[in-house]
C-alpha cells in the first residue's frame, strides 16, 4: 500500500515533497512531471524554484503536465491554472515553455482537447512522477466523487463544494467556472509514481477515507491504493483521522 510520511507541520511537508521531487529529477533530468495546483503545493513550488536557483536541479530537459484547468478561463486570467503555474514555478526555473502542458480551458471541443492532451502525455513517454493534492471530498485533479475508474482527460462539472473551496482564488464578485478539464482517474493511475500531499485539518476526513475507508470512487483518492508506488506526505492535522 501507500507509503505514509507524517510530519509536524505544512512547512515540513513542503520540504519533504520538494526534496522528493528534486531527488527524482536530479538523476533523471528528462523526467515527465504531473503537477497539481491549489494552496497545498505553493510551498513545494517555492522550494523547487530555490533548488533551481542554488544549482541543485535543472528543469531544462524536464516536461510537465498539469492535472487540470477551468473551462472558459483564458491563460492570462489570474485564477487560471496557466497563470498559477507561471507565477508559482515556470517563471523562476529553466523549464522549456514548449514542454509545459496544461489542458486548454478555451478549447471549443473538450472531447478533442482531452484526446490531444492524452496523446501529448503518451508522446512524452508517460508521466514519471505525478504530484497530487486532495480535495476535501477526496477528489484528485478535478475528478469529483463518482468519476469513472477508466476516465481520461475530459470535461467535468465541478461540485458546489469544490467551487466554494476555490472561490478564494477568484477576484471578488466573479463566479467560479462550473466546468473544468481534468486528467482522468485512469490517466493518473498510469503514472509510474505518485506523490500525494495533504495539509491541515480540512483534509483529515478525506485522507482517512482515502487510506482506511472502502476503496470506492465515492472517494476518488481511495483508488490510489491500487497503485504500486504511492507516497503520501501529510502533516499531523491532515493525518488526524487515520
Ligand atoms: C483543487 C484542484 C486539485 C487540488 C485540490 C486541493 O480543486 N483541482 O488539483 O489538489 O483542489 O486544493 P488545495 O490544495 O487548495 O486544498
Amino acid at each position: 500500500g501507500p507509503r505514509l510520511v507524517v510530519l509536524d507541520e505544512a512547512d515540513a511537508v513542503a520540504d519533504h515533497a520538494a526534496a522528493h521531487i528534486v531527488g527524482k529529477l536530479a538523476p533523471k533530468p528528462d523526467l515527465v512531471l504531473g503537477l497539481p495546483t491549489g494552496e497545498t503545493p505553493r510551498g513545494i513550488y517555492a522550494r523547487l524554484a530555490g533548488a533551481y536557483r542554488t544549482g541543485e536541479v535543472s528543469f531544462a530537459r524536464a516536461s510537465s503536465f498539469n492535472l487540470d484547468e477551468y473551462q472558459g478561463l483564458p491563460p492570462d486570467h489570474p485564477a487560471s491554472y496557466h497563470a498559477y503555474m507561471r507565477e508559482m514555478l515556470f517563471r523562476y526555473v529553466d523549464i522549456d515553455p514548449a514542454r509545459t502542458h496544461l489542458p486548454d480551458g478555451l478549447a471549443s471541443d473538450a472531447t478533442a482537447e482531452g484526446r490531444r492532451y492524452e496523446k501529448a502525455i503518451a508522446e512524452a513517454g508517460g508521466i514519471g512522477l505525478m504530484v497530487l493534492g486532495i480535495g476535501g471530498n477526496g477528489h484528485i485533479g478535478f475528478n469529483e466523487p463518482g468519476s469513472p475508474f477508466d476516465s481520461r482527460t475530459r470535461a467535468v462539472r465541478l461540485t458546489e463544494a469544490t467551487r466554494e473551496a476555490n472561490r478564494r482564488s477568484f477576484p471578488e464578485g466573479e463566479t467560479v467556472p462550473e466546468f473544468a478539464i481534468t486528467m482522468g482517474i485512469a490517466t493518473i493511475l498510469e503514472a509510474r509514481e505518485i506523490l500525494l500531499v495533504a495539509t491541515g485539518p480540512i483534509k483529515a476526513e478525506a485522507l482517512a477515507a482515502a487510506l482506511t475507508g472502502p476503496e470506492t470512487l465515492r472517494c476518488p483518492a481511495s483508488v490510489l491504493r491500487r497503485h504500486p508506488a504511492v507516497t503520501i506526505v501529510c502533516d499531523t492535522a491532515a493525518a488526524a483521522g487515520i
